[in-house]
């Protein structure tokens, strides 16, 4: 398998879909201006934008070229109906959610393929052998697991080989340090950190009266509702001082640097726009220490009183709703 850059592109906002639509011109350039800056992982879905993303980051590898040189991280395992998403694990729906992803990324195999989320109506094991097929047949060059428990990795594991895993991770998302980091660090898995900006929180872009439009989550996001969003915008705050004045550096990259020293593999940078890419060379050439990270844990604390993870993004098995 290819060897990723450690910040890979994720694209959920480039789908448009729950994120207030999408510019799609802009979306092409984005991704070009991604692997054009030295980002080989593109982590994408069927579920953002009902198909539209996939079909942008085929555009986008058409229009640049080079494949091979790319590491594509799609997912199988969510539906939709009427415009909301809901879980299905089946192996029938993996096996129809494959030929489509191909078709719409416009290549006749998939790096990394995922499990989005797993499904209570489906046993893992059901879904992980549907998945071993796949890759068996070489359709899939590499199996990964989302939003997964140690327990569900371990059911998974007993049908199929388990190559990555992709769970929720940010300076404000720590919920995976219980759990899910201990045990992918035993099993030697590496580890891809969804969310890195919190939803473009950590990105020091938002304000006070910030607002968002149409079908955007972050209506709907618990960070972002009063009281709790006047918390977080106080601890961005001081993530940014912090990082100005140790390292010269934004709240932004500090957000990105702290995962990647964190014991994760790859961070996934959500992006919709070239220019949102641009502190991308910021990120690395420095590292944080252990006395840094305890100053930050101990901003933290004194800053986030009420803190809320990411569950509300859980899409329910069966019926409509987010992801
Ligand atoms: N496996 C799963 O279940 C799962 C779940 C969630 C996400 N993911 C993956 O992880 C990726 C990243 O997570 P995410 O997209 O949810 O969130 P994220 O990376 O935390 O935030 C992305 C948003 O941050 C804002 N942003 C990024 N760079 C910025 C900059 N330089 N200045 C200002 N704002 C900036 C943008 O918002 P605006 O465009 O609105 O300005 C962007 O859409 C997704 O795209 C997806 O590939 C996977």
């Amino acid at each position: 398998m290819l060897i990723s850059s450690r910040i890979g592109l994720g694209t959920w906002s480039i789908g448009g879909s729950m994120w207030g639509g999408t510019d799609q011109a802009g979306a092409v350039k984005t991704i070009r201006a991604a692997l054009e800056a030295g980002i080989t992982l593109i982590d994408t879905a069927p579920a953002y934008g009902f198909g539209r993303a996939e079909e942008l980051v085929g555009r986008a590898l058409a229009e640049h070229g080079a494949r091979e040189r790319v590491v594509i991280a799609t997912k199988a395992g969510l539906a939709w109906r009427a415009g909301a998403l809901y879980r299905d694990a089946s192996p029938e729906r993996i096996v129809s959610g494959v030929e489509d992803s191909l078709r719409r990324l416009g290549t006749d195999y998939i790096d990394i393929y995922q499990l989005h989320w797993p499904d209570p109506r489906v046993p893992l094991e059901r879904t992980a052998a549907a998945l071993r097929t796949l890759y068996e047949r070489g359709i899939v060059h590499a199996i990964g697991l989302c939003n997964a428990s140690p327990a569900q990795m371990r059911a998974f594991r007993t049908a199929a080989p388990l190559h990555i895993v992709q769970a929720p991770y940010n300076l404000f998302e720590r919920g995976i340090e219980r759990g899910v980091l201990p045990y992918v660090e035993r099993h030697g898995l590496p580890v891809i950190a969804y969310g890195a900006l919190c939803r473009g929180l950590l990105s020091g872009r938002m304000r006070p009266d910030t607002r968002f439009t149409g079908d955007d989550l972050r209506q709907v996001d618990p960070k972002f509702q009063p009281r709790r969003y006047g918390q977080y915008l106080r601890a961005v705050a001081a993530l940014d001082r912090f990082a100005r004045e140790r390292y010269g550096k934004t709240v932004l990259t500090l957000a990105l640097r702290w995962l990647l020293d964190a014991g994760t593999s790859i961070a996934l940078w959500g992006a919709r726009k070239p220019e949102q890419l641009a502190a991308i060379d910021d990120v690395f050439g420095w590292r944080l220490d252990r006395e840094a990270r305890a100053a930050i844990d101990r901003l933290l604390q004194d800053t986030i009183t009420d803190p809320v993870g990411p569950e509300f993004m859980a899409p329910p098995a069966g019926t409509a709703a987010a992801a």
